[in-house]
Formats: structure tokens, C-alpha cells, sequence
């Protein structure tokens, strides 16, 4: 017989979301179990003797895992839905036959390089503290973030009552009224990077993810995707940096 295992970790099993996402739907109301919905974390699940249902869909153990690196447009939601009608990132993957979830987030008019998997461990592994995955932004800046701005960036500053973790910037280039910013950030807080350049008065204008690691979106045009292979993944969990700063 399966081994019974947390509802939570069915849910990521199932390629619904990661298990700490899956847990924030549990918490939500948006989870049944044989028909009732469950909101405490320790339910157990055998699979195949109960039945799971997510947003009232039945819950599928997926087939083969799939990762897969977009190259998302300004103007698509990471969510899976959108209660504004909004175009979700989901549907730029024509031709992928799994149900696939984006590994985090990018903001509505963030571009660049977002991971969709249905492997609830790999998401799990790239958002976990713990694993420090770096996550490299071209941020185009308004006015120009003197050294001492970027060291303090660079060392933490107080957001939301909070300390952020030392961070490697680079000034890529100046503009007659703005700075082309390339940001290494290993926490994965909301609009981290807009919050970080806002608190010292250069908000951010544009924002583009370039890479997760040392997966870099090489050359994938906007709107595009392909399929990771295993060599491509293992570049996600590389701590060595992009670029080198230049600042000094
Ligand atoms: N930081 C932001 O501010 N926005 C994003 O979309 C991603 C990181």
C-alpha cells in the first residue's frame, strides 16, 4: 500500500505548487479532502485511497517532471489565474502537456527569466533560504546611486522592519537621468529590488530578471521558453556571481 504522506507534500507531489505555496492553499480554504475542505497542515494522504481536489479539480498525480525557463514579457501574471482577466505566464507555454507552476514570482511588469516546473521538491530547493540561490536583475534606475548608496545596499538595509542580506551590485552603465543597475540578491522577498532601490530614493523604472544562478536566459527572446536539461538546472544552484562589481 502507498505510504501516507502530508497533504502539503501530496500537493507539491501532484506539481500543484511548492510545498510551502501548497501550504499557504491549504491555509486559504482552497484544499478538500474526500469532499471537505482542510486547513490544518497535518493531514495525512494515501494516495490513491483519498481523493484531493485543488480550486474544485481534482488533483492528479503528475506524470514525468518537466523544468522549463521563460523568458516572461512585461504585462503577464505569474499567477496561475486572474481574477482581473489579466494574460498569465502559463499561457505563453503552447505545446506543454504537464500542469506547471512558476517557481516564485515576477511582478507585472518585471520581464526576464522565470523557472516553471511541476516538481514540487526543485521549487522547494530554489525558494528555500537555506540553498542562497542568487537571483541576478538589470534594474534601470532613476538618478545616479552614488558608492556609498550601493555599499549600503550591498551590506543590508531595513525593509519592512527587516535587515536584507548582503547583496553584489554592479553600476553597468549611466544615463543622462538614470543608472542601468545589475543586482545579485539571494532572498526572495516580494518586489525585493523595486523595495531595496526605492528606500534610498532611485526607484527602479524597469526591472529584468537575468538569471537564476548561473542560468542565464542566453539569448531566449521574449515570450519564449525551452525545456531544461539536468546540466542546465545544476547551473541554478552555482554561488558563483555573474558579473564581477566594478564600482570602485
Ligand atoms: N524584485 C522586484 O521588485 N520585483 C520583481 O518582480 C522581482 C524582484
Amino acid at each position: 500500500m502507498a505510504t501516507p504522506l502530508r497533504l502539503q507534500k501530496y500537493l507539491a507531489k501532484c506539481g500543484i505548487a511548492s510545498r510551502r505555496k501548497s501550504e499557504e492553499f491549504i491555509a486559504q480554504g482552497r484544499v478538500k479532502v474526500d469532499g471537505q475542505i482542510i486547513t490544518s497542515m497535518g493531514t495525512l494522504i494515501t494516495p490513491g485511497k483519498q481523493t484531493v481536489h485543488f480550486d474544485n479539480k481534482e488533483v492528479q498525480a503528475s506524470e514525468e517532471l518537466i523544468y522549463i525557463l521563460l523568458n516572461k514579457p512585461k504585462g503577464y501574471v505569474t499567477t496561475l489565474s486572474d481574477p482581473q482577466g489579466r494574460p498569465i505566464v502559463t499561457s505563453l507555454l503552447q505545446g506543454i502537456g504537464q500542469r506547471v507552476f512558476p517557481v516564485g514570482r515576477l511582478d507585472l511588469d518585471t520581464e526576464g527569466a522565470l523557472i516553471l516546473t511541476n516538481d514540487g521538491n526543485l521549487a522547494q530547493s530554489i525558494q528555500h533560504p537555506s540553498n542562497e540561490v542568487n537571483k541576478t536583475y538589470e534594474a534601470e534606475v532613476r538618478g545616479h546611486p552614488g558608492k556609498n548608496t550601493v555599499r549600503q545596499l550591498e551590506k543590508g538595509i531595513l525593509l519592512e522592519n527587516k535587515q536584507t542580506a548582503p547583496a553584489t551590485i554592479r553600476i553597468q552603465k549611466r544615463k543622462k537621468k538614470t543608472s542601468v543597475m545589475i543586482i545579485t540578491i539571494h532572498e526572495g522577498r516580494k518586489r525585493q529590488v523595486k523595495k531595496m532601490f526605492q528606500a534610498v530614493s532611485h526607484p527602479v523604472i524597469s526591472l529584468k530578471r537575468l538569471a537564476y544562478g548561473r542560468l542565464t536566459l542566453d539569448g531566449l527572446a521574449s515570450g519564449k521558453y525551452k525545456i531544461l536539461t539536468q546540466n542546465e538546472l545544476k547551473r541554478i544552484f552555482s554561488n558563483k556571481l555573474l558579473y564581477k562589481q566594478k564600482n570602485s
